[in-house]
């Protein structure tokens, strides 16, 4: 088998910030450390962040008094960011700067004139503290529900982040002809289409495809869906346990992609099973590691 790894495999910029900032942060305070909410949507990283003394917790009146929080890449709304400095919290905002970048654009929307619409999934947190930031934001996150939608004089839209370009592109021939006048903010992460395209290219060569990362993962569960559309020996694994050695035949091409909150390590513990299989498992064959561009230890 040959094992054929993403480029863009794994966490993205922002991800790998709000991750160093916890972990600077839990380093230097003495007193408790908060996360609203879970930092990252991967259960294995989160369990290494508590070991190392990081408290998570959805509910603000479970917060000691005092104490620091930190805000992940998601962001918040304004409204719990006010309400945790005004009640005294050490806020340290670990928002994605690109998340920001959203918030500021569907402000200055909402200060044009332009009813909001939010591309995205209304419950996931980046899109809660976007739809925070203004009055009444309409949100959308099926083709179906941008069919349903009225028509408009005038209309303002941004995406979630980590939204699947193709349904970005295909709500947009929608919605200019339901709108006199569309403006649009494409904020659809460049770390997120990167890591689609490439899943979409892997997947088309190769035999077989492992998508790496937790199954609360919006952007994980994105490429695997992209990946599945294009080559139906898809798998999604959280973890190397679940890697079935039924799944191979000894000359597969083997692709591996992670979604932006998947850690290296959890990758590499992939990696090393599928080539361990390959080598004298249940899979026999040349056990050939090929990746592109990351650095891995020999297994
Ligand atoms: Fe930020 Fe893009 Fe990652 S918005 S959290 S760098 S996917």
């Amino acid at each position: 088998m040959k094992v054929v790894v993403a480029k863009s495999a794994g966490f993205c910029w922002g991800v790998k910030r709000a991750v160093n900032i916890a972990t600077r942060v839990r380093g230097a305070e003495k007193g408790s450390v908060y996360c609203l909410g879970e930092l990252i949507h991967n259960k294995r990283e989160i369990e290494r962040l508590k070991a190392l003394g990081i408290e998570f917790v959805h509910d603000v009146s479970r917060l000691e008094p005092g104490s620091t929080v930190i805000i992940r890449s998601h962001g918040v709304p304004p409204s719990t960011m006010r309400f945790l400095r005004e009640s005294g919290f050490k806020v340290v905002d670990a928002t994605c700067p690109f998340v920001k970048d959203v918030h500021k654009k569907v402000v200055r929307l909402e200060e044009e004139g332009y009813p909001i619409l939010i591309l995205g999934n209304p419950n996931h947190p980046e899109v809660v503290g976007i739809a925070g930031h203004v009055a009444k934001p309409t949100i959308a996150s099926s083709i179906d529900q941008v069919r349903l939608l009225p028509r408009f004089q005038r209309l303002g839209v941004v995406c979630q982040t980590t939204l699947n370009t193709d349904f970005f592109r295909e709500a947009l021939s929608i919605l200019s002809l339901k709108s006199k006048e569309l403006k649009v903010f494409n904020t659809i992460c460049s770390a997120t289409a990167r890591r689609q395209k490439e899943a979409k290219e892997l997947a088309k060569v190769a035999d077989v495809m492992l998508i790496v990362g937790g199954r609360n993962s919006s952007n994980t569960s994105k490429l695997y869906q992209i990946s599945k559309r294009v080559n139906e020996r898809s798998y999604h694994v959280e973890s190397a346990e679940e890697v079935d050695p039924a799944w191979f035949a000894e000359d597969d091409v083997v692709g591996i992609t992670a979604g932006a909150s998947t850690p290296e390590w959890v990758i590499d513990e992939i990696v090393r099973r599928v080539t361990l299989l390959s080598k004298g498992g249940t899979v026999s064959g040349g056990g050939v590691l090929q990746t592109a561009g990351r650095k891995l230890q020999a297994p």
